[in-house]
């Protein structure tokens, strides 16, 4: 079959991207590796930034998430110099998160997607893309039955992830990766358990890194520094809880709410960015384009940001006959990805002892950044419009 655009990949970005496009009559079609109820119960980041909830108000994707998500503006950290708060709705640009469980949100785009008529693969995987460097590109699939079909398009749109089949349709040589694995793992879990406090608590400690990420009234985001190559099943939920309340210090500021652990799953904390995210007919957005560490919670922000550049871009093409913004879509994006991961490196090395042969001195450091931000106003300022911006 063959349509204007082939998307790949129905998380944040392709269905961000696949609603931009048919609100404009593109003909296009999602195509996407799982089934439905794996795409819409995939517990992943909750933290839009107010630019993300722009876009998606402007597309009429934003019921759902102002009806049901809660509004947050104030982050906490817990170290060994004790305890500060910041209230960043009134710092630097002064927005807030709203937090929305990401498939809630994934729910409510797969479902105005398919009421404007949009047209969505499930467990249809895309195993490469062809001929990306003509104006003809093809995307060879594999149906739910295993049978193997195509697309053809003019363009295609690699919204599939780190692993996806963009990725790895690239030609050496064609991309370049900048890649960094900071030598960290946390284990994240999600327990059945209100949130202790209705603030994002980062606490710095000896034994490690813990964090705490309010998500709904009954569920509750937890990350425990590990060390890299531990399993997430080898720690028991009694170990989860005491570890939590050292690095918490709950005995200093009073206990945590606990639960049934209801997932887990390590996280190693690693980034990349190609660069250019573009190969001929062939562009890249969200995790596709760049994966970010989660400290800073970013990727879903970003992934929306690219699929709304992208989409305009595509638009302004297939309509106009104007590709300038296809031909910037790169560097754009790629100026705001370096921003975002600039801050997220930076607060990777604002929450860990990152080991190596001069660990003292990074460990003063590491102290040092945290005395900046709890005393500098300008440091303040700056973290809040990094923190909530794309
Ligand atoms: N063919 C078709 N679909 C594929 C293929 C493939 N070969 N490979 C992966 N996919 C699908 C996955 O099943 C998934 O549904 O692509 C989708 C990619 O979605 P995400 O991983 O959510 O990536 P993205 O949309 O870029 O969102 C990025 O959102 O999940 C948050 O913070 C997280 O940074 C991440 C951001």
């Amino acid at each position: 079959e063959s349509v204007d655009v082939v998307v790949l990949g129905a998380g944040p970005a392709g269905l961000t991207l696949g609603n931009v496009l048919i609100d404009a009559g593109i003909d296009c079609v999602i195509l996407e590796r799982t089934s439905r109820r794996q795409v819409q119960t995939r517990t992943r980041a909750g933290f839009l930034a107010e630019n993300t909830v722009r876009i998606l108000e402007r597309h009429g994707l934003a019921d759902g998430l102002r009806r049901r998500g809660r509004e947050h503006s104030r982050c906490e950290f817990r170290t060994e110099d004790g305890r500060f708060a910041l209230d960043y709705a009134g710092l630097g640009r002064g927005e807030r998160h709203t937090v929305y469980p990401q498939q809630e949100l994934v729910s409510d785009l797969l479902a105005c997607f398919l009421a404007a008529g949009g047209r969505i693969r499930f467990e249809t995987e895309a195993s490469a893309v062809l001929d990306a460097d003509t104006d003809r590109p093809r995307v060879l699939v594999r149906d739910r039955d295993g049978r193997p079909d195509r697309w053809r398009a003019r363009y295609v749109a690699g919204c599939d992830g780190r692993h996806g089949a963009a990725r790895n349709s690239l030609p050496p040589g064609a991309v370049r990766r900048h890649h960094s694995d900071h030598g960290l793992s946390w284990l994240g879990l999600l327990a059945e358990a209100p949130p202790s406090m209705p603030a994002v608590a980062y606490a710095v400690h000896g034994r490690g890194f813990a964090g705490h990420m309010a998500r709904t009234a009954e569920v509750t985001r937890y990350y425990v520094q590990c060390e890299r190559g531990t399993s997430a099943e080898s720690w028991s939920e009694d170990r989860i809880w005491d570890e939590l309340a050292l690095r918490m210090r709950t005995a200093d500021y009073g206990p945590l709410n606990q639960g049934r652990v209801i997932q887990r799953g390590i996280v190693d904390l690693e980034s990349d960015v190609l660069e250019p995210l573009r190969h001929g007919s062939l562009f890249l957005a969200g995790d596709a384009a760049s994966l970010l560490s989660p400290s800073a919670a970013k990727g879903a922000n970003l992934a929306v940001l690219e699929a709304e550049i992208l989409g305009q871009a595509l638009i302004a093409d297939l309509l106009r006959g104007d590709s300038a913004g296809l031909e910037r879509y790169s560097d754009q994006c790629l100026s705001v990805i370096w921003r975002a991961q600039e801050f997220s490196h930076w607060m990777i090395r604002l929450l860990h002892d990152v080991p190596g042969p001069d660990s003292s001195f990074q460990h003063a450091l590491r102290r040092s950044r945290l005395a900046s931000l709890r005393t500098s106003r300008s440091r303040q300022n700056w973290f809040a419009e990094n923190y909530v911006g794309v």
